[in-house]
């Protein structure tokens, strides 16, 4: 299906559920366009939700249901990318137990995330087995595709940084078992929430891509703006507006120059440029919330997309499992 020339690209997320505004900027939006130049594995990472959620499981399966139905809305395609779920494809747990194997502990205490929530927050609850080997898990979601490139936010850069090491580790002693990956940061603005501060689930201030026009407006509406600009012939700076960062990133470049002239200039109110980013996000969405409506009308619809992608992730774990086993001196099947 894909010519052999192209990079292999593995990307995940876990099911955090319905997709907002900040999801498509920071990752699907490059999704897209890797989807036709590489050969692309889209990964819901399930078994990684469970690090954090292991004391209430039950929304899992609806969370990846609202994700992949925003995913294949906003135009991931089942034919051009492998879009599957982590826990169906078991030799990622197998691959897991192996590399971690070679994963000295000190590497896996290096983690931002642990270090935070067990080391400083004392979390107690976080001090899992599961949780200390979250980058280890991970390494096996990536080398299981011999990825080359794997697209990540900031935050991500220290775990595909472990992959190396360990992929490197193995290699070293036992000759080319893994690719070596390489990351790559996407060069997508962050998309704040609609009280100015980082857009998250759990501060409620997300926009999200399947709610209707209505009820984006509602939140547009409230979003917060410069604060100096109390009146209308208050001139503002566009600068400190939340609204003027998301018309940078979803209003066309011609119009964006008249907005951030008319609010310098005092020149109109914030509800009426407030009503064309409205305008402007229902352009972009509009024809993606059709698809989701669409799709979710067909109740087993998602689960039959991802059910051939979960066999087409398979045929290559099979693969790579059958290399790993063969050079480990491992038990084959
Ligand atoms: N840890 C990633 C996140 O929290 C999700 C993830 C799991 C992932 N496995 C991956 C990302 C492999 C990139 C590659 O978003
Ligand atoms: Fe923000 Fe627009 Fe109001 Fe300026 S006019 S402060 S850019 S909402």
């Amino acid at each position: 299906m894909t010519a052999p020339a192209q990079k292999i690209l593995l990307s995940g997320s876990r099911p955090t559920g319905r997709q907002h505004l900040g999801n498509f900027v920071g990752a699907l939006a490059q999704w897209l366009d890797l989807q036709e130049e590489c050969e692309c594995f889209f990964m819901v990472a399930d078994w990684h939700a469970m690090t954090n959620n292991y004391n209430d499981l039950s929304p899992i399966p609806e969370n990846i249901r609202n994700q992949v139905l925003d995913w294949f809305a906003v135009g991931l395609d089942p034919q051009k990318a492998t879009i599957f779920v982590q826990s169906a494809i078991k030799e990622h747990a197998e691959l897991a137990l192996i590399l971690g194997m070679f994963t000295p502990l000190g590497l896996a205490e290096r983690c931002t995330s642990w270090k935070d929530l067990v080391e400083e927050q004392k979390l107690d609850e976080m001090r899992t087995y599961g949780f200390l080997g979250y980058p280890v898990l991970q390494s096996a979601d990536i080398l299981m595709y011999q990825a080359h490139v794997v697209p990540v936010g900031r935050d991500q850069v220290e775990h595909i940084e472990k992959c190396q090491d360990i992929a490197q580790k193995v290699n070293s002693r036992y000759g080319d078992v893994f690719r070596i990956p390489e990351w790559r940061l996407s060069q997508a603005p962050v998309l704040l929430g609609n009280d100015g501060r980082k857009m998250s689930k759990s501060y409620n201030n997300c926009i999200y891509l399947s709610e209707t026009p209505q009820e984006k407006w509602e939140k547009i509406r409230v979003m917060k703006t410069d604060p100096a600009r109390v009146r209308k012939t208050d001139p503002g700076e566009p600068e400190k507006c939340t609204v003027w960062s998301y018309h940078k990133v979803f209003t066309s470049p011609d119009r964006y120059e008249e907005i951030t002239t008319n609010c310098r200039g005092a020149k109109w109110g914030c509800i009426e440029c407030k009503k064309i980013l409205a305008d402007a996000v229902e352009t972009r969405f509009a024809p993606a919330f059709d698809r989701r409506e669409q799709l979710a009308a067909q109740p087993d619809a998602w689960k039959d997309i991802l059910a051939q992608g979960n066999t087409r992730a398979r045929e290559k774990a099979v693969e790579t499992m059958d290399v790993v086993r063969d050079k480990l001196h491992l038990w084959g099947e």
